[in-house]
C-alpha cells in the first residue's frame, strides 16, 4: 500500500488492510523511533475549533521524526478574519507546507479543502462528522489493550449525535465484526442515518438509556462528553449534562478485563476514582496519538 499523497478525511475512505498497515507502521515507529524520517519537512497546522491533545500530539508528532510545524495560532490573527475563504486559504497555505492538520467546527470543510489543496489534508476533526486520526489511535490502543481488534463487545456512551469521534469509530468497528451497545438519552441517541449504514455493513447492535443493563457484555467502554457547544438550545444542554458518570460501582458489574476509553476532555462523565483502575486506559490511549499521527505524517508525505 503506497498512501502518498492520501487525504485523510474520513476513516470510511480506508479499507480495512490500509488501517492495519497504518496500525504497523505505527507500532514500528514506537518500537524503533525515527528522529530523521521528516527531516525538511513542513506541516502547517490550522485549528479554527479549540484543541490540546490533536493539535500538541501532531506538533509533537511531526517534530520527534525531525519536520517542523507552522501555524496560524488563532484564526483571528490571519486573513480569515478579513474574510478570506477557507478554500483560497488552502490554496496559500499549500504552497507553505507539504501537508496540512485542519479542524474546522462545520461538517464537509476538510473535504472542501482536500479538493483544492496540493498538498494531503489530514481531518482534525470536522464538526459532529468525523475525527479520522482520532479513530486510528483508538483503534490502536484497543489492539494494545485488547491484544485484537475483532469480535469485540464495545458500548459507546454519552453524546451519540454530535460525537465525531464515535461516528468514526463505530464506523472502523463496523469492518471488524464488532457488535455495538449504543447507550445515551433519548435525545442523543446515534443518528438514524449512522445506525442504517452500521445495519447496511451487517452490524449488530442495540440501543438503551441504561448503561447497567449492558455493562456486564462489554470488553470496551467508550466514554464521551456531552458537548455543551454543540447545542443551539442551552436548555436542552441543561436537561442532558450529567446524565451519566462511570464510576467505581458500575464497574463491578463489569468485566474484569473491561477498558475504559475517552477521546478526552471529559468533564464529569468518569469519576477521577477510575483514573488507577485497571480498566482506564484512556490516558494511555491520548498518548497512542503520537506513534499514530507520525505514521500518518510520514505515510501521506511519502516519507515511508
Ligand atoms: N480527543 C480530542 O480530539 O481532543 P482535543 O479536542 O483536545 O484535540
Amino acid at each position: 500500500m503506497n498512501l502518498k499523497g492520501t487525504h485523510v478525511i474520513s476513516i470510511r475512505d480506508f479499507p480495512k488492510e490500509d488501517i492495519l498497515e497504518v496500525l504497523d507502521c505505527a507500532r514500528s515507529l514506537e518500537q524503533n523511533p525515527q528522529p530523521n524520517l521528516m527531516q525538511g519537512k513542513i506541516m502547517s497546522s490550522l485549528f479554527f475549533e479549540p484543541s490540546t491533545r490533536t493539535r500538541m500530539s501532531f506538533d509533537s508528532a511531526m517534530k520527534k521524526i525531525g519536520g517542523r510545524v507552522i501555524d496560524f495560532v488563532d484564526p483571528k490573527a490571519s486573513s480569515l478574519a478579513k474574510g478570506e475563504t477557507l478554500a483560497d486559504t488552502i490554496r496559500m497555505v499549500d504552497g507553505y507546507s507539504d501537508v496540512i492538520v485542519m479542524r474546522h467546527p462545520l461538517d464537509g470543510a476538510a473535504r472542501l479543502a482536500s479538493e483544492v489543496s496540493r498538498v494531503p489534508i489530514i481531518n482534525g476533526g470536522d464538526g459532529t462528522n468525523q475525527h479520522p486520526t482520532q479513530t486510528f489511535l483508538d483503534l490502536y490502543t484497543i489492539s494494545k489493550c485488547k491484544g485484537k481488534l475483532g469480535e469485540l463487545r464495545i458500548g459507546f456512551l454519552g453524546d451519540l449525535k454530535y460525537g465525531r469521534t464515535v461516528h468514526s469509530l463505530a464506523d472502523a468497528m463496523a469492518l471488524f465484526d464488532a457488535e455495538m451497545f449504543f447507550v445515551s438519552t433519548d435525545s442523543l441517541r446515534m443518528p438514524d442515518s449512522n445506525l442504517k449504514e452500521l445495519s447496511d455493513a451487517g452490524v449488530t447492535y442495540h440501543e438503551t438509556s441504561e448503561i447497567s443493563e449492558v455493562i456486564a457484555h462489554l470488553d470496551v467502554l467508550y466514554v464521551t462528553r456531552i458537548q455543551a457547544e454543540r447545542f443551539s438550545d442551552p436548555v436542552e444542554y441543561e436537561k442532558v449534562k450529567g446524565a451519566y458518570v462511570v464510576n467505581l460501582a458500575l464497574l463491578a458489574e463489569a468485566k474484569n478485563d473491561l477498558k475504559v476509553m475517552h477521546p478526552l476532555p471529559r468533564v464529569d462523565e468518569i469519576d477521577k476514582e477510575v483514573d488507577s483502575s485497571a480498566h482506564a486506559v484512556y490516558f494511555e490511549q491520548a498518548r497512542n496519538g503520537i506513534p499514530i499521527r507520525q505514521a500518518l505524517l510520514a505515510m501521506v508525505t511519502g516519507a515511508i
